[in-house]
């Protein structure tokens, strides 16, 4: 069974507070984007679960998160036959833009199918709420969604079905780790606690911007954990400062980083200003996606 497994971005992302579970309340708007993995699901003779990946940065042990999801759904649906998940890499890991969490999400789906599970869509999405807060959303196969509590509650939105935007996405060399980000961001904040904190915008001024066809506009991407990335890996403001002086109307951080990406508002746009940051720095991948 061959599956597609599209990254994400966050066009916008409010990181709240700190729960008593460690994990972080945030609203979020995600975007699904073209640039995908392939996953490759092949039934075993065996009972092993076996991860093959020629990208040396993805794990092929149990904390690969597309074993975590077939050995839950072995566990939960009593199955017995093994499954060799093959992943040819294209998302940059441990850029913010969910490649793993999409990973572990087609496996799931791809899974329901292969061993004729018979889940329905809530099942699976609670199943991916215990591999990562980012999996549900790839579950919901939508293009638009906003999520609540710590990513995992999942509104689909649907008047949004046929926007379509343009990124120049830009990916630094830095591999990010999201729980050392969301560390820094509790330190800056304790540091803060006494100082005026900017205001968070609305979520919904984002999301209706976008229904009325607003977008590509400036001011309406937001991430409040871009200036934590920021003070840690200055590349990446680098990098947003780039997109815009290039012409983006508008650039900012995906997740906990290191991805940046500007929108444009066309393909031609988005190529121009892809084929003028080119020929900055050596170590940064660029592409053009859109919205899929
Ligand atoms: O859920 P996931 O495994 O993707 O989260 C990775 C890490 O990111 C967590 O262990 C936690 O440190 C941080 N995180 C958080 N709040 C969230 C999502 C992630 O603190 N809502």
């Amino acid at each position: 069974m061959i599956l597609h497994s599209y990254a994400k971005v966050n066009l916008y992302l409010a990181v709240l507070a700190r729960r008593k579970d460690g994990f972080h309340n945030l609203t979020t708007l995600f975007e699904r984007i073209n640039l995908a993995d392939t996953i490759i699901l092949k039934r075993r003779t065996d009972n092993r679960i076996t991860i093959t990946c020629r990208n040396k940065a993805v794990p092929l042990d149990a904390s690969n998160l597309c074993y975590k999801s077939a050995r839950l759904l072995r566990e939960k649906c009593h199955v017995k036959e093994g499954l060799g998940i093959e992943i040819i890499k294209r998302i940059p890991v441990g850029a913010g833009l969910g490649g793993g969490s999409s990973n572990a999400a087609a496996v799931l789906v791809g899974l329901n199918t292969l061993w004729e599970l018979g889940l329905t869509k809530k099942k699976l999405a609670s199943f991916a709420a215990m591999i990562g807060s980012d999996v549900p959303f790839f579950v919901h196969d939508t293009p638009f969604a906003k999520a609540e509590g710590r990513g995992e509650k999942i509104r689909a939105l649907g008047a949004l079905d046929r926007v379509r935007l343009w990124h120049i996405l830009v990916v630094p060399g830095i591999h990010v780790s999201t729980p050392s980000i969301y560390k820094a961001w509790d330190m800056r904040k304790i540091r803060r606690k006494r100082r005026l904190t900017t205001a968070v915008p609305d979520v919904t001024i984002t999301a209706s911007a976008l229904r009325r066809g607003d977008f590509p506009g400036s001011g309406l991407l937001f991430n409040n954990l871009e200036p934590v990335t920021i003070e840690l890996y200055p590349e990446v403001g680098i990098i947003k400062e780039k997109l815009l002086s290039s012409g983006a109307q508008d650039a900012v951080m995906s997740g906990s980083g290191s991805a940046v990406f500007g929108i444009a508002g066309s393909r031609q746009e988005a190529s121009r200003i892809k084929a003028r940051l080119s020929d900055e720095g050596g170590s940064w991948r660029t592409f053009v996606v859109r919205t899929i």
